[in-house]
């Protein structure tokens, strides 16, 4: 295997991280990946710190079992709590995220300094899009919103254009945002994206929405072009591992990804 075909590792607590899969391989098809899914853990977002942090290192220690060029963090809630310990533990692997390219994009799409940041308990609880956003363009106002029920819904299937339920829980959510004059709106979670079109209808025209997912892996390409680590292989493998049933997560698996997953899933135990 060359330098250029060596897997990009992608991990996230469960099924969100496709959302950053799905932009990858419309950007880059030609890559090879392998993905984790802690799906015997998840939500990432209703827990500690130290609980995430402890995770995590298992989720990278478990990836780093194969021949990787690059590891992604397709997970703002991991991203947020554990970016640093998985760069002090793996020096060697480049680590790629979420939170920083969409905290990027947002500084330099807003006109009015005005951001919105909408994301799990333990991403806004973590501060790091304040943080980060701040480390870009200090003057610029972040207002973060917790929303807890998004994630659920969004794993029920329900959020299409049309669904009463989550277009309510989103106007709850979105109008107090709306009223504080943001002119652009970051998905902070990687499981939002497929809130996108309900989202831009209920901000409307002036507020430009950010996903996470595709910042991520625009910067991704970016990274790997600049490294001359980008593949051209024809037949790129995708492989994806879950620690709780693999069926559960093939069944999910389709809303995120758009059409097929592109190959198959196994459950493994990754203490092992
Ligand atoms: N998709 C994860 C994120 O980006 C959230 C899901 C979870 O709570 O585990 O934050």
């Amino acid at each position: 295997m060359t330098e250029n075909e060596k897997y990009i590792g992608v991990f996230d607590s469960g099924i969100g991280g496709l959302t950053v899969v799905k932009s990858i391989v419309e950007t880059m098809p030609n890559e090879n990946i392998i993905y984790f899914g802690d799906t015997a853990h998840v939500p990432y977002g209703t827990r500690s710190k130290e609980q995430i942090t402890e995770y995590v290192l298992s989720d990278v220690k478990f990836l780093s079992r194969f021949s990787l060029k690059a590891v992604v963090i397709a997970c703002n809630t991991a991203d947020s709590a554990a970016r640093e310990k998985v760069e002090e533990k793996y020096s060697d692997l480049p680590v790629y995220g979420v939170v920083a390219p969409a905290s990027r994009k947002a500084a330099e799409l807003t006109k009015n300094n005005k951001v919105g940041v909408i994301a799990t308990n333990a991403t806004v609880n973590s501060g790091a899009y304040e943080k980060t956003i701040h480390g870009y363009s200090p003057d610029i106002r972040v207002i973060s919103l917790a929303c807890p029920l998004l994630v659920p819904l969004v794993e029920e299937g329900r959020f299409k254009k049309g669904d009463k339920v989550i277009e309510q829980v989103l106007k709850e959510y979105l109008t107090p945002l709306k009223e504080q004059g943001i002119d652009t709106l970051v998905l902070g979670c990687t499981h939002y994206p497929l809130l996108y079109d309900v989202i831009t209808e209920i901000m409307g025209g002036g507020v430009t929405v950010i996903s996470s997912s595709v910042a991520a892996a625009e910067e991704l390409k970016k990274g790997l072009k600049e490294k001359n680590l980008l593949s051209e292989t024809a037949d790129s493998e995708r492989k994806y591992f879950v620690s709780d049933n693999a069926e559960d997560f093939e069944n999910h698996a389709l809303f995120f990804m758009g059409d097929s997953l592109g190959g198959a899933v196994e459950q493994v135990d990754i203490e092992e």
